[in-house]
């Protein structure tokens, strides 16, 4: 049978690479791989969970490419991304007898994709890797755009390094035995994509809404390579995050702020984020800056995709407090990515008063 394969490139110089995309993927992805990294030694860094799932497809699958495969299982979880965990993988790596003509694959979600690409970065001055996203959030935003890195206790993501993969692969199948949340989480991203950059696709989410829940294999691959084309169009614009790349921090400004403020314990981050994307949509209807009907579009997909759209109740000063301790902050005023209407947004500083106000009028806050 012919299977199709879908490609995004990510133009980056000699850093390009990219995005394969296919229903399947995983258990050919030996021969793709080893033809892009022309590696024989190879360490699949993944995590308990996902290694009970997918690890033996993705072994089979290399090792009959001619590949070595060496193995590293982290426990399952955020609180493991951490520099301890990183110093665990290069230990592992050292031990196998890894030196730089080997290769890392990054096999799982968010997690184990910024700590398999920031320990790629950094052992022995930087290897190889690739990314086998296996969550709708990694397949969509994470495994793309080269961002890598681990927590520390002040903070998250607070250690790291811009590192490109050699090659980004996606089975969408991987994602049926994800957890529901789990789903609805990452798919808060793909609605942002939408919201920045494009109606078409927008208007295509709220008409193919329970097509993409229900996990359609052909809705799915459609979901995936829009969001990836437009994330790596935004990336090689703006590798480093000094300008348009800010635009996919929308929804994150508010959203940081309530997982800061609930302790990461509440909500996942794409809850927070459909409750900051309502709430920044709100923001420009009150700065006359979005219709109100766009407005209203928004919050209605957000809502149809089972996320929340009520921001926790805090504070007014609470939330001012942990925005302006977020990295993106400006003196006496705080950017917003927001929208103007569904497919363009742009950055406005606004004013901690306003901010204030808003905060107490529309989102009910004392
Ligand atoms: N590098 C970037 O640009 C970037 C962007 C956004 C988020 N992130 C990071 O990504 C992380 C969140 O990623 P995430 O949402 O993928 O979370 P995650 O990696 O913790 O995965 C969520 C859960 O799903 C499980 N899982 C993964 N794939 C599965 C599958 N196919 N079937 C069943 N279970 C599966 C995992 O074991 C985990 O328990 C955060 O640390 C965040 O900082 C990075
Ligand atoms: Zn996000």
């Amino acid at each position: 049978m012919e299977r199709s394969m879908n490609t995004v490139h990510v133009a980056l110089e000699d850093r390009s690479y990219d995005i394969h995309i296919a229903n399947g993927l995983l258990g050919r992805a030996g021969q793709l791989l080893a033809c892009t990294l022309k590696a024989t030694n190879t360490a699949v860094i993944t995590n308990a969970t996902i290694a009970s799932l997918y690890l033996e497809t993705l072994r089979t699958s290399l090792r009959s490419a001619g590949c070595n495969v060496f193995e590293v299982i982290l426990p399952d979880g955020e609180q493991f991304k951490t520099l301890d965990s990183i110093s665990l993988i290069y230990e592992h790596l050292l031990g196998f007898g890894l030196d730089r003509s080997s290769a890392l694959i990054a096999l799982g979600g968010g997690v184990v994709g910024d700590m398999t690409g920031f320990a790629a970065a950094t052992f022995m001055r930087g290897i190889p890797f690739v990314q086998v996203p296996t969550t709708l959030l990694a397949q969509v935003d994470s495994s793309v755009g080269g961002k890598t890195g681990v927590n520390l206790t002040g903070g998250k993501n607070m250690v790291g390094a811009f590192y490109q993969p050699r090659c980004v692969l996606i089975d969408p199948m991987t994602l049926h035995t994800l957890p529901e949340r789990e789903l609805r989480a990452g798919f808060a991203e793909v609605i942002k994509y939408g919201i920045i950059n494009d109606p078409d696709f927008f208007a295509w989410l709220e008409s193919s809404l329970e097509a993409v829940m229900r996990l359609d294999a052909d809705a799915l691959v459609q979901v995936i390579m829009r969001c990836c084309t437009i994330k790596a169009d935004i990336a090689s614009k703006d590798e480093r995050e000094q300008g348009v790349r800010a635009y996919l921090n929308y929804g994150h400004t508010l959203g940081h702020a309530i997982e800061t403020l609930t302790g990461y314990a509440s909500f996942l981050h794409g809850e927070a984020v459909a409750i900051g994307m309502c709430a920044a949509a709100r923001l420009a209807l009150r700065l006359g800056l979005c219709p109100e009907a766009d407005v209203r579009r928004i919050e209605a997909l957000v809502q149809a995709a089972g996320l929340p759209v009520a921001a926790p109740a805090f504070p007014a000063g609470d939330y001012l407090a942990a925005m302006l301790k977020d990295k993106k902050k400006t003196g006496s005023t705080i950017n917003f990515v927001l929208p103007h209407r569904i497919g363009e947004v742009a950055l406005h500083p606004v004013s901690q008063d306003r901010l204030r106000a808003f905060l107490t009028a529309d989102l009910a806050m004392r």
